[in-house]
């Protein structure tokens, strides 16, 4: 997810945010008839503060409710969505896991359309939860793990990325410390530990992981960090996917925290970023093309199978198509993105996608989201790779119990191996008369237990889910 929608919402008492991005930022808006325009976003500068703080940022994709420019409803109709859901149920039998396979006992692995688990098909009920290393007590760990367990949840997707330019004032989870070109790993109690601790109690629960490798938005450090710190030109975000010494500085992480965890079964699949982009908080250079991001992708993933073969490689990106005949900004290529192109790439396993209509000006919502969503089904089918719902989540309580239900029927109806709605909200894990990451925020798209109607819908639909494939 992005920090738009009012979300990425990171909530530290008393704490000040180190990773503060700045507040004052042009916007690139897009309209139907592909005429750009610029907006600038300000808002007052978070200081020290005793309150949660909320981050927002804007989508580049389209306006936002945070800019003061209007999102530009597309007259053009994004898809002709067959939104029927044709019950196209797909019972891969165990037999059907191919014998060629060199994956050890454990790893999740891509067979056709589906997952294999050890012969068996694997699909699953999932999660987001971004800040689950951020906890600081194991029993927080052992509780959100127990929470999740709880409704379901086979995958948590969460960040596998931290880095600062300054040791933090406050409690917080780091792995990676800038200083100048350079950053050093933080193997302590506050960094690659509390990774560790993520592992151990989602192995002590049975949920697998999807590890996130870095950010396209600036939450946690992001790809722009990397560009300014290894001494690239900043001008442009797409500059991140062409400089070599932010692609060996990533590559070195990379090297790290896969190397960490290779041996893990625990770990379902590495993905590359979250939500990349050729333009960030800094627009795209103009030449830069969407065939020299896929190949960026394609090096990356490469990268990662040359250290770690047995664990599956996703991007992490929204499932944005790169569509001659189609302007809507979701199909055009205008993020830079060509999902069908990225899916068929060797190195990647399985395809994965994001929907957040309101953010990206689509209307009607939810007949736009049962669009989407078929038109990804058609490209799993196509292609011939599985395909998860990665994240999604509508703007309002009211919204979401309206929204949520047909989208997920669509998910599984469809075959897609998975959906992971953004995101859980933490309850219960406070700790009093203690300065701990609290977990969580005060986020509207916070899944919380309390709203006990979307979680009844989340845990009746996590079961109908995992029924299809008993573990
Ligand atoms: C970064 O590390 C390299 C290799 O160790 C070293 O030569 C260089 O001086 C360092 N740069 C900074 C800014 O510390
Ligand atoms: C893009 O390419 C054109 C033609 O090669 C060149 O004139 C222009 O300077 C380039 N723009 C940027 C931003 O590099
Ligand atoms: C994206 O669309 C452009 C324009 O139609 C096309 O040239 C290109 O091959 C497409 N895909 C990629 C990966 O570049
Ligand atoms: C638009 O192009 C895509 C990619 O070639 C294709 O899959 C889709 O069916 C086309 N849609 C229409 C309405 O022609």
């Amino acid at each position: 997810m992005l920090p738009t929608k009012l979300f990425a919402v990171v909530a530290l008492l008393p704490f000040v945010l180190a990773w503060q991005r700045p507040y004052r930022r042009d916007i690139v808006v897009r309209d139907s008839c592909g005429n750009e325009y610029t907006t600038t976003e300000t808002a007052a500068p978070t200081t020290t503060t005793a309150q949660p703080t909320t981050q927002s940022t804007s989508n580049p994709l389209t306006a936002q409710s945070t800019t003061t420019v209007a999102p530009v409803s597309s007259t053009v109709a994004p898809i002709s969505s067959t939104t029927a859901a044709t019950s196209t149920t797909k019972t891969t039998t165990t037999s059907s896991a191919p014998a060629t396979s060199t994956v050890p006992a454990g790893f999740v692995k891509a067979s056709g359309t589906k997952f294999t688990l050890d012969g068996e098909q694997y699909c699953f009920a999932g999660m987001n939860a971004y800040w689950v290393p951020q906890l600081v007590l194991e029993s927080q760990y052992d509780a959100t793990f127990a929470l999740l367990a709880s409704i379901g949840v086979r995958v948590l997707r969460t960040w596998a990325f931290s880095m600062v330019t300054a040791v933090p004032s406050y409690d917080m989870t780091y792995y990676q410390l800038w200083s100048g070109s350079n950053f050093t790993i933080n193997e302590g109690a506050n960094g690659l530990e509390r990774l560790d601790l993520t592992v151990k109690y989602a192995e002590k629960y049975g949920i697998k992981l999807i590890m996130t490798l870095a950010n396209q938005w600036s939450d946690f450090g992001g790809m722009e960090m990397y560009l300014s710190q290894t001494g690239g030109d900043t001008t442009y975000h797409s500059n991140f996917y062409t400089y070599q010494p932010a692609i060996t500085a990533f590559e070195s992480y990379i090297n790290t925290i896969v190397t960490r965890y290779k041996s893990s079964t625990t770990v379902f699949a590495w993905e590359i970023a979250n939500e990349p982009r050729k333009s960030g908080d800094k627009p795209a250079d103009p030449n830069f093309t969407v065939a020299q991001l896929t190949q960026w992708i394609s090096d990356r993933a490469a990268y990662i199978k040359s250290i770690d073969s047995n664990h599956m490689v996703a991007i992490g990106d929204e499932g944005f198509y790169n569509w001659s005949n189609n302007t809507n900004v979701a199909y055009d290529g205008y993020a830079g993105m060509d999902f069908e192109a990225n899916l068929k790439l060797s190195n990647i396993d399985f395809g994965t996608f994001h929907l957040y209509p309101e953010a990206w000006g689509e209307t009607p919502a939810e007949e736009w989201g049962l669009g989407y969503i078929q038109a990804h089904i058609n490209s799993m089918n196509e292609i011939g790779k599985p395909v998860v719902l990665e994240e999604f989540n509508m703007n309002t309580y009211a919204e979401q119990l309206a929204t949520l239900p047909s989208w997920i029927d669509l998910a599984i109806s469809g075959g897609l191996s998975g959906w992971m709605p953004w995101g859980l909200g933490a309850e219960d894990l406070s700790v009093t008369g203690s300065s701990v990451w609290q977990g969580g925020g005060s986020d509207s798209m916070d899944l919380y237990a309390s709203k006990s109607d979307i979680w009844s819908i989340l845990k009746a639909d996590g079961a109908i889910m995992n029924t299809k494939c008993p573990l």
